[in-house]
């Protein structure tokens, strides 16, 4: 199957319908850039992606970071089941780097509750950071999300799950290089 094939045979099977284009994804990616590009120029931040689900974002996103970055990640994980989190965040694996007097960029693929950002800004601010900031390509706007402040944002979304473009049903789909809502099968 070819990229196409691939793609189309995924949707069928899981019923996909897509909300946000890679071409938009793409070029929203570079405004964003370009206002990190400005906001930091005269600081050299250390960039932290959140495994799994940001790293395509974070490799798109790098690309066109034109400072005097370093890049790290860490791994946490808040599912319960396909969909539903758990209530709760693991740390699976920590950053490496020494972040004490650093400048941080936590880079998300979406804030869903909240729950992973308020998770992560304790964990950077407990190692002395100078500055934390997130920037996450997608922000579903639940309840629980009101009042969590994220400085960049890509695309508001409505509260449905989406997969693709790093994002997992199940931990599949993450290969996809535009963002799709599952729909609701008819009953049988
Ligand atoms: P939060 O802690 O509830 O904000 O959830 C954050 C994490 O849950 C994200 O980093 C995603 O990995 C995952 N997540 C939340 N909503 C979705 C979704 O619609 N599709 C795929 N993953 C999601
Ligand atoms: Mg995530």
């Amino acid at each position: 199957m070819d990229k196409k094939e691939t793609i189309e045979y995924f949707s069928r099977m899981e019923n996909l319908e897509m909300v946000i284009t890679k071409e938009e994804i793409q070029t929203k990616i570079t405004d964003i850039a370009t206002v990190i590009n400005n906001d930091y120029a005269d600081k050299d931040p250390i960039f932290i992606g959140v495994l799994n689900g940001s790293f395509m974002f974070m490799a798109d996103l790098l690309r066109k970071i034109k400072l005097n970055c370093e890049v790290d990640f860490i791994k946490i994980s808040s599912y319960a089941d396909a969909t539903r989190t758990s209530g709760t965040v693991r740390l699976i694996k920590d950053i490496s780097a020494d972040i004490n007097g650093r400048h941080v960029i936590i880079v998300e693929d979406i804030v869903d509750t909240g729950l992973t950002v308020r998770f992560l800004k304790r964990r950077m601010q407990d190692s002395g950071t100078l500055s934390v900031e997130f920037v996450s390509l997608l922000f579903k706007e639940t309840e629980a999300s009101v009042g969590v402040k994220i400085k960049y944002v890509g695309f508001n979304i409505p509260n449905k799950y989406v997969v693709g473009y790093g994002l997992d049903y199940a931990q599949k789909l993450r290969s996809l290089e535009s963002i799709y809502t599952m729909r609701e099968l008819p009953p049988e």
